[in-house]
């Protein structure tokens, strides 16, 4: 039976991956989490050891370094990764994505341990295209994301948004600097907005705060309030389904030639779509999934990133993930389209929070 630390095993991801590798019967699974909800229903499972913690560099690591010597890979999920808290709490944001946790690079370095960890397509930051005329905007070269060829731009410090992505940055880079120096093995997965049932949480009945795209519409279409679209819902992103990406990581982990020292984009080239055509189309998904005509013109506002999120919301105009370098090296690419992508997680949300 094959080792595996999880740190944030209890997230979406984690969860979900939790799922498929327990399935195959071929891991045992050491878990770290704060929360073990989202895995609830392999709470008696004999390859799951479940350590409920804050994951901080303080304390959680001098109890996860007896195992990083002998486990086959190390995943790291935890993470503060929804944007709201960027602005409103950038100091916890900061420490979540590099204080808190870069000491598992030190770990994973000083035992030669396989170090897979999840940054995020954010790192990109804006394309080159959103600084050029117009016109250009169209010119794949100047927004397709290319691992390790594309810059990766921060707007200002003074706008927190980017606080997120620059501890992000700060931790692919760090773990370049411990290879380089110390031969640390490792794997970089950049997550291009996975979507899938147990993602997030709707305010008010299972968390605090404001969620991601997904669980505010949701929470705007399960109580009858408008869906609200960020600066005109003109930013694009490319929704991958949850399965997909889990696919790609289970191929990192049984593939670990073509997967080691490498960085990867893992996402749906195929899932594009602008926030405002995500809510038009969500409109249409909650119609065909309750039966109920009226979400068909269930109401949309604007509304400004600052007032939305607070000062110094920021956004990525774009992201279109590259990914010969998954289809060469692990043979992954997404299967499942956006319209079916959403109807599977709509229905998982509609099931577990009802309407009325
Ligand atoms: C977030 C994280 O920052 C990324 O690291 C992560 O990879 C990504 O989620 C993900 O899910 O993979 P982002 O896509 O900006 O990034 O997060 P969302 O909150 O889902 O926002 C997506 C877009 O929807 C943004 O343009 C936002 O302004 C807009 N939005 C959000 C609305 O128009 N209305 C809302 O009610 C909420």
């Amino acid at each position: 039976m094959k080792k595996l630390i999880i740190l944030g095993c209890g997230g979406f991801v984690g969860s979900h991956l939790i799922d498929r590798l327990l399935a195959s019967g071929e891991y045992h699974i050491e878990g770290w989490d704060i929360s073990f909800d989202k895995i609830a229903q392999h709470r008696e499972n004999p390859n799951l050891s479940f350590h409920q913690r804050y994951i901080n560099a303080d304390t959680t690591f001098e109890e996860i370094e007896p195992y990083i010597a002998d486990a086959e890979a190390v995943i790291s999920l935890a993470a503060i990764c929804t944007p709201a808290q960027y602005v409103s709490s950038p100091v916890k944001t900061i420490h979540s994505n590099f204080i808190d946790a870069y000491a598992l690079i030190d770990l994973c370095a000083k035992h030669k341990s396989w170090l897979m960890h999840t940054s995020t397509c954010e790192v990109y930051g804006r394309t080159l295209s959103s600084y050029v005329p117009t016109d250009d905007y169209d010119d794949p070269d100047l927004y397709e994301q290319r691992e390790d060829e594309t810059p990766l731009i921060m707007g200002p410090s003074k706008n927190h948004r980017w606080s997120y992505a620059t501890a992000k940055q700060l931790f692919e880079r760090y773990i370049f600097a411990h290879n380089s120096e110390n031969g640390l093995p490792f794997t970089i997965i950049r997550p291009y907005n996975w979507f899938g049932p147990r993602m997030d949480f709707i305010p008010g009945r299972d968390g605090e705060g404001v969620p991601r795209v997904l669980a505010c519409f949701m929470t705007a279409l399960l109580d009858g309030k408008p869906m609200q679209l960020v600066d005109g819902g003109d930013a694009y992103r490319t929704i991958t389904y949850i399965d997909d990406a889990i696919d790609a990581l289970q191929k990192m982990l049984e593939g670990p030639k073509n997967s080691r020292d490498q960085v990867f984009n893992i996402g749906n080239r195929g899932g594009e779509v602008t926030m405002k055509g995500l809510a038009h189309l969500m409109r249409e998904l909650a119609a065909e999934i309750t039966g109920k005509e009226s979400f068909l013109s269930h109401p949309i506002e604007d509304i400004t990133g600052n007032k939305f999120y607070g000062e110094g919301y920021e956004d990525c105009d774009r992201r279109v993930p590259d990914i010969s370098k998954a289809e060469s090296l692990l043979g992954w690419r997404a299967k499942t389209n956006l319209r079916e992508t959403l109807r599977i997680t709509m229905a998982d949300y509609f099931e577990r929070y009802g309407r009325d």
